[in-house]
């Protein structure tokens, strides 16, 4: 094993042994070469006052080289912040306003001790470092049987690991923490879970509320308790995009330091709350213990090691424009602007669902939050339905199963809602 990985480990080890034994044989391996040509570029950008000939860019006047057809299109920035490389683990300012930005929309993090966040290059690939830092082939991932497609693929195809689902809900209609609570116990023999909490869900637009929310937590600290390691992934991909009254905060800080056994690991970024899906800024972000301030470094430096072997580094423009949003003086107002009008969203479909001559059509998931709700069929397949739709009526929606539709009306304007569902209606008609 090289040295410096070597050392890393012993460091995680020495903080929190279960932390240790939560990495993969990936997760072991890697680290983020110290004496590499990033960091010799680092020290020169502070020393080289002559000569800097370190880095594969290109100087020109002082500035990094550029044409004229790329920047007379981005003349309020500065080339500095556009074309040189981002750090690895992104740019500091960035980590800054973020973590600001994350602490206060969270109370529960107040005085809990967590990493700085890392840049990643999205959602997606924040995910996917957890499963290469965390998973291994035969481990349990355990997320509800209403999810994001994409977790399979993360975790069960590019790592091997086993999917295990359970029902987000009860037969209540509330988040069904039992069920969580028995998947994560059933991973005894493991020793060892990963759990993905994604909050405000999707496909269905379910956040729980606080009472749901403590018997999360119960439910991740029964696990600890009987041995088993817990790794948990908050997906927090719909952040701030509650509606009514759950949490309104994501569950991350109530995991911190609530045990040895237990990880937190919070991916979010920018996409969705910041409306910028293409810009690909995310954060991975580390609960810890409160003491251990060695063991958050050493998770960090992984992070920033996997990093490396993967996109080396994320866009620098990018982060450049999300940092400018989120120290610019109109950015919380114009969060609530569009805050407004996704709930005026939310809460037309409610109106218009609410409507009992369409209830011999289908029921709907309990949701209050994020982009979508979910319709479940009583009379005809999902697939038929969503091809029927895009066909006669030019509406496009996603089948999930046999019985399920989701709406994403994030994407429909509210004096289009009533007509939407009408006409869904009218499919599900034609074809029973
Ligand atoms: C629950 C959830 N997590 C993560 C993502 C991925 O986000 P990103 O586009 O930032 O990679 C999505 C995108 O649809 C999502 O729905």
């Amino acid at each position: 094993m090289n040295p410096q990985a070597a050392q890393l480990n012993e460091t995680i080890h020495k903080a929190n042994p279960h932390v240790y034994d939560m990495l993969s044989t990936l997760g072991k391996e890697i680290y983020f070469p110290k004496l590499g040509i990033l960091s010799q570029s680092a020290e020169a950008k502070t020393k080289a006052k002559k000569f800097n000939a370190t880095i594969g860019t290109a100087l020109e006047n002082g500035t990094p080289m550029h044409l004229g057809v790329i920047q007379e299109t981005l003349s309020a920035y500065d080339p500095k912040d556009l074309y040189e490389y981002a750090p690895a683990p992104g740019k500091p300012e960035l980590r800054a306003a973020w973590l600001k930005k994350m602490v206060a929309d969270n109370p529960s993090m107040a005085g809990k001790s967590f990493s700085n966040p890392i840049v990643t290059n999205a959602l997606t690939h924040g995910l996917s470092i957890v499963a290469d830092l965390f998973a291994d082939s035969g481990d349990a991932v355990i997320y509800p049987d209403k999810n994001w497609e994409n977790y399979e693929l993360t975790f069960g195809i590019r790592r091997g690991a086993e999917i295990v689902n359970y029902p987000l809900y009860d037969e209540t209609g509330a988040f069904n923490a039992t069920g969580l609570k028995e998947a994560i116990l059933a991973q005894q023999s493991k020793g060892k879970a990963i759990v993905v909490l994604n909050f405000p869900n999707n496909p269905t637009g379910y956040t729980p509320n606080a009472e749901e929310g403590r018997k999360i937590v119960e439910a991740v600290l029964a696990g600890a308790e009987a041995g088993i390691n817990v790794i948990v992934a908050t997906d927090d991909a719909y952040f701030s995009l509650f509606f009514e009254d759950s949490l309104h905060e994501s569950i991350f800080g109530s995991l911190c330091g609530l045990h040895p056994r237990i990880l937190p690991i919070k991916i979010d970024g920018a996409t969705k709350e910041e409306y910028v899906w293409g810009f690909r800024v995310g954060f991975i972000t580390y609960g810890g213990d409160g003491e251990h301030a060695d063991l958050l470094a050493a998770l960090e430096q992984k992070t920033t090691g996997i990093i490396r072997a993967t996109i080396s580094s994320g866009p620098h423009p990018s982060q450049t424009f999300v940092l400018r949003a989120l120290t610019s003086p109109g950015f919380e107002e114009q969060r609530q602007e569009k805050f407004r009008v996704m709930k005026g969203r939310a809460n037309k479909v409610k109106t218009v669902l609410d409507n009992d001559s369409y209830s011999d059509a289908w029921d709907y998931y309990p949701f209050n939050s994020g982009y979508f709700m979910c319709l479940k069929l009583k009379t005809v397949n999902a697939e038929t339905l969503r091809q029927h739709l895009l066909e006669k009526y030019g509406i496009g929606t996603i089948a999930l199963g046999d019985t399920d539709l989701r709406v994403a009306f994030s994407c429909i304007e509210e004096p289009g809602i009533q007509e939407l569902f009408d006409s869904i209606y009218s499919g599900v008609k034609d074809i029973e």
